[in-house]
């Protein structure tokens, strides 16, 4: 008995789990994770540069938006149907906060 409780609570998990993944209403944390980390792991340097100083390369939010949607190179352009225009814009919101912690740890 208690090892089906524990699986049918392990099948829940799993279950909002994949549900989060498929909302388009995930949070810029969750969309940074899902789409951006392999490359710019924790906004360090990686398969692409450090993302510390998005602040000061893209003045207006709308510049940052439209670069995120456009490939460049080995990034990917991320279409409407992957990051919609309201997780784009948290993904702007957690990028600018992330960016300014990172920048801040660096000259510590
Ligand atoms: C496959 C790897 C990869 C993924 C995934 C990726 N990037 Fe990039 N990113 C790069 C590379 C490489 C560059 C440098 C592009 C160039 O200048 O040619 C870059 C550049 C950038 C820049 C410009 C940095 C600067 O100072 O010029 C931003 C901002 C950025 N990425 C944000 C993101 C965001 C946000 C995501 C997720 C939606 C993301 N990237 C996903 C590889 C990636």
């Amino acid at each position: 008995m208690k090892e089906e409780v524990k699986r049918i609570e392990r099948v829940r998990k799993v279950r909002q789990r994949m549900e989060a993944a498929l909302s388009d209403q995930l949070t810029g944390e969750q969309v940074f994770l899902r789409s951006c980390n392999t490359c710019h792991a924790g906004l360090k340097a990686n398969l692409g540069p450090a993302l510390d100083k998005i602040n000061e390369r893209f003045a207006s939010d709308n510049e940052l938006k439209q670069y995120i949607r456009t490939e460049h190179g080995i990034m990917p352009g991320q279409p409407i149907e992957t990051i919609s225009d309201i997780e784009l814009s948290a993904l702007v919101v957690y990028l600018r906060e992330a960016s300014k912690e990172a920048s801040k740890e660096k000259t510590k």
